[in-house]
């Protein structure tokens, strides 16, 4: 498969599609009987069904009853409803793991996982792979020529509670992965291992076992790089054997999966197999309700960054509760407003968990659109409203993406992975892109999320956070993006680590040294701060430094922007530097991003690249977010803040959500308003 992941992707879907997963196994036949009618008046045209409900469709093995589903399928599809099925891997029932208990999985400590929850058998097993691949077959041959279902989604949340097994089937599946890697070659394995620190040498592959950190002691990073690494390819082959008969069954079908979790690279094959990733949004996981827009606005950017505009199979619909917490109830027309977020930051269908309330089991208290009484309210209310807005907005918003003017580097496994095996306490790669974000974000730019090897055309800044491990291959295309007149900027530590998660023999920033026009003299933890206090001198402020320092020496080309203060032996030492290369400039930063050191980097890039928010005269609290593609351009302002807002001056065109009243937008708490523009064929942005 070659299909080229960007950012800019839109899904292939010709259907904007609207509804919830549902589970009629939860409910009988009375309760279910207005739910049709209940969600075609909401506007709902898909749900989504039978991701836990193996034990329903195949009590004995081999014996396989589709009736509750074929009956639901057709009440809805008479409704006008379509269903995306689910292969039902992440719960096998208790008939498969009684006969066949080396299925579970197995943690650290050595403890086997019971039945009796969810996620608990592992894609490593033979056994446990034939029997996905059997009701996967069996629930895509008996649906095959079904009209009402539309598409797949392969099992649900991969990796989402339990991804580090160390079964005796991943012993053998770890091994597997490491001879085809290392080509047979055992010497290999030792060499980009470092083995030789602390006698780790191997003489043959199965000596090999899967790595536990802390027992006794630090693991090897790069042995816990390798297993980082096997983890996702397993989960993609363990995929992969689900879409294969899939797509046999009927090539019709879209498919799709839910992340993003750990250990599972979304850039690579995962994703390629699939017609489109899909991506759940809970975002009251935060329980700021005034940070909350700006995690769901950077967790949205982030989950686009992986493959391009996605379907969102699940979105918070109430108050989640599981195990010891309970969310805040989302006040009216929350529920609304974070969908339209979703929308305007790339999705391209939306369906929200869950129709109805469970009344039993783990998430009995994860709350729904109807409640356990199924007596419809005020959130039913809402999603019904919106239903009835989509039907005008939902196909605009096909085939268009989201436009980024600043792109921040993230969307990386194999750089998140390494960051967790020796973090030295720093904040990882993902923890600073949101805090680089969420700085843009607040001061209106089209700030979003893309990865260095994705297509960086268009964008007019690129911030790479501080990315130890990095891969050589991505330096032309950041060169290409700086000589057509980019600028690039770089933070500490990038560059230091080679792709075996080893550190670099040259001089930091390596690969990156000649195209920001520097190198790290000499560099540091910075632990307390607040003793030693260490601060760069810009030329309109002095900005204190946290977590690291490194002391820069010019490179040909290179020019110092800001320098150290504070400790003697450092005092006057570059700290920031910038080389010009063809029509762009590439920024080293010898320290950690905070929003002091963005705002010193702001008049750089407004400056040179003529950087400027989306809509200026924005008032605060109002998000801008564009969707536009080369015939039109959609505008999403979106009321964050926890008031009434109005403003004039809006851009001329259609209003998809609320109307302007002589010209201006009165936008109560958590009300969006959409305008479309047409474009004219001399519009070059974008
Ligand atoms: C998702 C999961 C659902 C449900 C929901 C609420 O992560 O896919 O099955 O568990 O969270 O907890």
């Amino acid at each position: 498969m070659s299909r080229k992941l960007s950012h800019k992707n839109p899904t292939n879907l010709k259907t904007f599609y609207y509804g919830a997963p549902y589970y009629p196994e939860h409910w009988d036949a009375a309760t279910r009987e207005k739910d049709p009618e209940r969600m075609a008046e909401a506007g709902f045209n898909v749900v989504r069904m039978a991701e836990f409900a193996w034990d329903l469709m195949e009590p004995r093995e081999g014996e396989f009853d589709f009736s509750l589903f074929d009956e639901t399928i057709a009440r809805l599809g008479e409704k006008g409803i379509a269903t995306i099925l689910c292969t039902p891997t992440a719960t096998p029932p208790r008939w498969l793991t009684r006969a066949h208990p080396d299925v579970l999985r197995v943690n650290a400590d050595g403890v086997t996982m019971q039945h009796g929850s969810r996620q608990h058998a592992c894609p490593s097993s033979p056994v446990f792979r034939a029997y996905s691949r059997a009701i996967t077959r069996a629930m895509a041959e008996h649906f095959a020529d079904n009209p009402h279902v539309v598409g797949w989604q392969t099992d649900n949340e991969l990796n989402c509670h339990f991804s580090e097994c160390h079964c005796e089937n991943c012993q053998v599946a770890f091994r597997e992965f490491l001879r085809e890697k290392y080509h047979d070659d055992i010497a290999a394995l030792n060499a980009g291992w470092g083995t030789a620190f602390w006698a780790l040498t191997y003489s043959s592959f199965d000596e090999i076992q899967t790595p536990k950190n802390g027992k006794p002691a630090y693991a090897n990073p790069a042995h816990l790089l390798d297993y980082a690494r096997f983890i996702s390819w397993n989960i993609t082959r363990f995929q992969h054997e689900q879409v294969e008969i899939l797509r046999a069954a009927n090539s019709q079908w879209f498919i799709t999966h839910n992340g993003t979790f750990r250990h599972i690279d979304y850039r690579g094959e995962f994703t390629q197999d699939l017609d489109f990733l899909g991506y759940d949004v809970y975002p009251f996981f935060d329980s700021d309700p005034t940070h909350r827009p700006f995690s769901q606005a950077f967790n949205l950017d982030h989950a686009r960054a992986w493959s391009g505009n996605f379907m969102i199979p699940e979105q918070q619909s109430g108050p989640g509760g599981q195990g010891n917490y309970f969310h805040d109830n989302p006040e009216p027309e929350e529920i609304r407003r974070m969908a339209y977020t979703s929308i305007a930051h790339g999705a391209d269908s939306l369906l929200f968990f869950r129709w109805r309330t469970c009344r039993f089991g783990a998430e009995e208290y994860w709350c729904g659109i109807l409640d356990h009484d199924n007596i419809p309210r005020r959130r039913y209310e809402e999603i019904k409203q919106l239903g009835q807005e989509l039907k005008l907005l939902g196909p605009e918003v096909l085939g268009t993406h989201v436009r980024v003017d600043v792109g921040v580097a993230a969307a990386d496994m194999d750089v998140y992975d390494a960051h967790e095996t020796l973090s030295l306490g720093l904040p990882s790669p993902w923890q600073i892109a949101a805090l680089v974000h969420g700085f843009f974000y607040k001061r209106g730019y089209a700030v979003g999320c893309v990865h260095p090897a994705d297509d960086l055309s268009g964008l007019k800044a690129y911030i790479i956070p501080h990315w130890a491990l990095f891969n050589p291959e991505w330096v032309p295309n950041l060169t290409r993006f700086v000589e057509n007149g980019g600028t690039l900027i770089v933070g500490a530590r990038t560059a230091t680590k080679d792709w075996n998660n080893n550190v670099i023999a040259e001089t930091p920033p390596g690969v990156l040294a000649s195209l920001v026009g520097a190198r790290v003299a000499e560099y540091g933890r910075q632990n307390a701060p607040d003793k030693r206090p260490l601060a760069i001198n810009f030329p309109k402020a002095k900005v204190p430094t946290v977590h690291w320092y490194e002391q820069l020496d010019v490179l040909p080309g290179g020019a110092v922007m800001a320098r150290w203060e504070g400790r003697l032996h450092l005092e006057r030492k570059p700290a920031v530097m910038m080389k010009k290369t063809g029509a762009g400039a590439a920024l080293y930063v010898g320290t950690y991003f905070t929003e002091e050191i963005l705002e010193q980097l702001l008049p750089a890039l407004q400056e040179r690249n003529g950087l400027a928010p989306l809509w200026p005269s924005a008032p605060e609290g109002i998000h801008v977010v564009v969707r536009e593609n080369h015939e039109k351009r959609l505008w999403f302002f979106i009321n964050d803040s926890d008031g009434f807002v109005s403003f004039e001056n809006i851009p001329e065109g259609e209003d998809l959500a609320k109307p302007r009243i002589t010209g201006k937008f009165y936008l109560m708490r958590n009300e969006v308003a959409v305008v479309k523009q047409l474009r004219v064929p001399t519009d070059s942005n974008g």
